[in-house]
């Protein structure tokens, strides 16, 4: 028994002594142009150099309207749990930019 699993083994061994031939090929795609842009507040420059890598303007802007804890604790969510590289030093700015956003949105959608 224990001769044959070896031979099944060597067998499985021998069929993979080759890598699979790989070819690359050029390609590009085009991202759509995001229509919202970051309103110039203080901490903007935080939120490009922190979030943006993975956030869109729209995505950062369309958010529901929470209050200061709720911002600071979805940036340490962001930084524990999606491994977000954010300078520790930053946050104060990127939250109170947040807030900042928010109010300065709820002013305008006032009727
Ligand atoms: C490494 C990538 C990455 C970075 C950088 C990042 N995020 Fe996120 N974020 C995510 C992922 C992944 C999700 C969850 C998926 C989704 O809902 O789109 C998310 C979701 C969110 C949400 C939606 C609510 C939620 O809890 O899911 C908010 C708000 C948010 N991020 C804010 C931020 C802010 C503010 C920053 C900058 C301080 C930031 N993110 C930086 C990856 C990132």
């Amino acid at each position: 028994m224990r001769a044959l699993l070896l031979l099944i083994a060597l067998g499985l061994l021998a069929g993979c002594d080759r890598a699979p031939e790989v070819t690359f090929a050029d390609s590009s795609i085009t991202l759509p142009d995001d229509p919202m842009d970051l309103p110039d507040l203080p901490g903007r420059d935080a939120v490009i150099a922190n979030c943006t890598a993975c956030h869109s303007p729209s995505t950062m802007l369309q958010q529901p309207k929470v209050n200061r804890e709720k911002w600071e604790s979805q940036v340490k969510k962001m930084v524990e749990i999606y491994k977000a590289p954010i300078d520790p030093q930053a946050v104060p700015a990127i939250v109170d930019y947040m807030v900042a956003v928010q109010a300065q949105q709820a002013d305008t959608e006032a009727p």
